[in-house]
């Protein structure tokens, strides 16, 4: 038995009881609202940022009110013959405008030094959903970058706390050492007394983080992303949880980075070992599979020019504009 949901104009049957979000990416494109810390392979996660929120203009066949507020889609179950408005509502629009101002309030705009500046959800939140200025007075609260072990860093000035690397802490690996302490704007992720997370699946904690609160030390301050080269690798790891495939960054011969590898919404298929991540770091330890597809909407695609071919089309255009101009236009150079 399905359930049918239209979103913005388009219908699709889903399962009963599944999420207006999750709905909205069996249609996918445009249709589909932002998430920011909605992750579906974490239970339990979403309803924290807002970001998502829809207008339910039909609640369902047997009850057709429409709902009185705007809903975050993450955490409401579609109903039999519901209609909800994404980009189609100006209200959603001005909300989530609103909701990437809050973000942003404590949020530092540090993006030219920030290692996740290319593939940051909140920077192309920001762009495709922000407005042009703030109307905040205050200074941003700030922290020092905490280690966490090794490998990682904690920069908790730029954190949403969205708690997805809690959920990733308590769900993904097998001691949980960190998490939210305090409340309200006094909130921050902290280790117990900063004590290292230590196991061999802490490394997923930079991958589900949608900013660059959680970096991946061995890569800090390498590259931005965009000069670096994606490629699909694996390997048979030994550990007995981890898949082995992963995504090699590659800047020219020299593997810089190695990370999960993400879907269409910045989420990874398969979580991944510490060994994988941080210590194969050599192409010999990898089987390749070929280069990554990258979105060409992704500033990773810039610098890549295979597809370039427009030139003489652009000549063309330009003679004929010259050809088309009066005589006037051409003395003055206009
Ligand atoms: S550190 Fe990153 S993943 Fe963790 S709560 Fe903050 S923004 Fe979310
Ligand atoms: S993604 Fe729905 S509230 Fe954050």
């Amino acid at each position: 038995m399905s359930v049918k949901v239209t979103i913005d104009g388009i219908s699709v049957d889903v399962e009963p009881g599944i999420s207006i979000l999750n709905a909205a990416r069996q249609i996918g494109g445009d249709v589909v609202p932002p998430a920011m810390c909605y992750y579906s392979k974490l239970e339990g996660s979403g309803g924290k940022c807002r970001t998502c929120l829809v207008k339910v203009s039909k609640g369902s066949e047997k009850d057709p009110r429409p709902m009185p507020k705007l809903v975050a889609s993450c955490r409401t179950a579609v109903m039999d013959g519901m209609e909800v408005q994404n980009l189609t509502s100006p209200e959603v629009i001005e909300a989530r405008k609103g909701v990437v101002e809050m973000l942003l309030i404590n949020h530092p705009l540090d993006c030219p030094v920030c290692d996740q500046a290319g593939e940051c959800h909140l920077q192309d939140l920001s762009y495709e959903h922000g407005a042009a200025k703030t109307r905040y007075e205050f200074d941003r609260r700030s922290f020092e970058k905490i280690d966490i072990g090794d490998k990682i860093q904690l920069h908790m000035t730029r954190c949403i706390l969205c708690y997805r690397c809690v959920y990733t802490a308590d769900q993904i690996t097998e001691q949980r050492v960190h998490g939210v302490l305090n409340r309200g704007d006094h909130s921050e992720i902290s280790t117990y007394i900063q004590k290292a997370v230590d196991n061999d699946f802490s490394g997923n904690v930079i991958d589900v983080c949608p900013v660059g609160a959680l970096t991946d030390k061995t890569f800090r301050f390498k590259n931005r992303v965009w000069f670096t080269k994606p490629v699909e690798a694996n390997r048979d790891c030994e550990t007995n949880k981890c898949s082995g495939k992963v995504t090699l960054w590659y800047k020219g011969e020299d593997v810089i980075r190695v990370t999960g590898r993400k879907d269409q919404y910045g989420e990874v298929e398969e979580f991944i070992c510490n060994t994988c991540r941080f210590d194969k770091k050599k192409t010999s330890d990898w089987v390749i599979e070929g280069p990554r597809n990258v979105s060409n909407q992704s500033v990773i695609s810039s610098n890549h020019y295979s597809t370039l071919q427009p030139l003489p089309v652009v000549k063309k255009n330009l003679v004929l504009q010259e050809a088309n101009k009066t005589q006037f236009e051409r003395e003055n150079r206009l």
